[in-house]
């Protein structure tokens, strides 16, 4: 590799999402240098349309790294959830219930664009279109990411490598087999996802349960609703005319005294759910981040929280490194985050759990459970503070 293809820095970090950028973003604020490589081109990152539900922490974060003007201004903060069942709401008040905490929806898309926008105006390296990244030498002391820009060959020497490229990237595969133990659990359904431009139903999400399968009311703005349906999981969206959506959607939400309102579709796609951690989230020179190392079914909103729980840990571990040369902190980096992935995970799982039809419940045991649970939780506030807590998202998690 001649001179001029061969570049250094302190941090490679392998993909532009959420963790990513944040991990990005916090290494510069405290002067250690990275360079993002990111494989898709900027307008796609930034249109990529996922979460859109921030923690307190998660927006506490961003603001503090200088990235949540916008955020403040547009997102939009909600006190409550309404969980929806036998054709009748009930109101989890977050703020009487965690002392005041609540959660901010704003798209994951504009905290990513968000991001960029600093990254750029802060002049530090971050690549899009790049090829064919490598990780190398994750078991010595000078490890590199061999890609390709441009049509040239390219090498990047580093000290440490920060794979957060996702689910289906590169850097997880590139830990020696039997390294990592990965746990997964698929389920049988999906949830078919649209955006529409109509003023949100409701002024709080809507997580609805109902015989013919799960719905989730949710929103982006004044003027864009976001709205779920639980499908097949390879449901086929050609299957879905708009007309099919809106007409399956108001059956599952009818609710005396409250309609859905209907508006052009925009966007719609299908996503499977799926659990899955491999662990230790870390491997020599490698640390894995955020969806390149675990994913939750997206019922408990924790995806991108957990993403960005993961950077902070890892940034931290980091600059104690760079500066005063401590490895303790770097160490314990996959112990730290497993507590709070486990427990997004146990959250997530029985959200999805006590939401969703399942496809064998022929004589409906399954579905009375729920209910069971359902009613238990909009009964009880010690339920309704469980479901409360986990939702804006656990302070501190023990473990791991
Ligand atoms: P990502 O956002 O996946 O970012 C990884 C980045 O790495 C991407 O930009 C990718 O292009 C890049 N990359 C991948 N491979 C390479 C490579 N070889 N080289 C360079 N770059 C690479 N969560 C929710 O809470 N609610 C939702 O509704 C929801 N919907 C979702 C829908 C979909 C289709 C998906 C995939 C996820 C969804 N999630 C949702 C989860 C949430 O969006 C993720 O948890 C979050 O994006 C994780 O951030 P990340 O930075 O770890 O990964
Ligand atoms: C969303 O607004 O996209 C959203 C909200 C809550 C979830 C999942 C997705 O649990």
């Amino acid at each position: 590799m001649s001179a001029e293809n061969t570049t250094r820095t302190q941090v490679g970090i392998v993909g532009a999402g959420p963790a990513g950028l944040v991990l990005g973003q916090l290494l510069h604020l405290q002067g250690v240098e990275s360079v993002i490589l990111e494989a898709r081109d900027r307008d796609y990152v930034e249109g990529r349309v996922r979460a859109g539900v921030l923690e307190q922490g998660t927006v506490d974060l961003l603001v503090e790294m200088g990235v949540g003007e916008r955020l403040q201004r547009e997102g939009l903060v909600h006190h409550g959830v309404e969980l929806r069942f036998g054709g009748r709401g009930h109101r989890i008040p977050f703020d009487e219930l965690t002392d005041g905490r609540g959660i901010t929806i704003y798209g994951q898309q504009e905290v990513v664009k968000d991001l960029i926008a600093a990254r750029l105006e802060a002049g530090a390296p971050l690549l899009f279109e790049v090829e064919d990244v490598m990780p190398e030498g994750i078991d010595s002391d000078q490890p590199s990411l061999r890609y390709r820009h441009d049509g040239q060959e390219r090498e990047l020497r580093c000290d440490v490598i920060a794979g957060c490229d996702g689910f289906h990237g590169v850097c997880r595969p590139a830990v020696p087999d039997g390294v990592l133990t990965a746990r997964e659990h698929i389920y049988p359904f999906g949830w078919l996802g649209i955006l529409a431009e109509v003023e949100p139903s409701s002024d709080e999400l809507i997580y609805c349960h109902h015989d013919r399968g799960f719905a989730l009311h949710s929103m982006r703005s004044p003027q864009l609703t976001r709205l779920y349906l639980q499908c097949e999981p390879d449901e086929d969206i050609a299957n879905w005319p708009d007309e099919r959506i809106w007409e399956e959607l108001q059956i599952r939400f009818e609710c005396e005294g409250w309609s859905l309102k209907e508006g052009p579709i925009v966007e719609k796609g299908v996503t499977p759910m799926r659990s899955f951690v491999a662990e230790p989230m870390q491997h020599g020179r490698l640390l894995l981040a955020g969806d390149a190392v675990h994913i939750v079914p997206a019922t408990g909103a924790k995806g991108l929280n957990l993403a960005v729980a993961d950077v902070r840990v890892m940034a931290e571990a980091l600059v104690k490194w760079f500066s005063t040369g401590d490895e303790t902190l770097l160490q314990s980096y996959s112990e730290t985050c497993l507590g709070r992935v486990w427990a997004a995970q146990h959250f997530a799982w029985w959200m999805t759990t006590m939401f969703h039809r399942h496809p064998s419940d022929e004589d409906g045991f399954m579905a009375r459970l729920q209910r069971a649970q359902l009613d238990y939780v909009c009964s009880s506030r010690a339920a309704a503070t469980t479901l409360a807590e986990n939702y804006v998202g656990l302070k501190k998690v023990s473990g791991g």
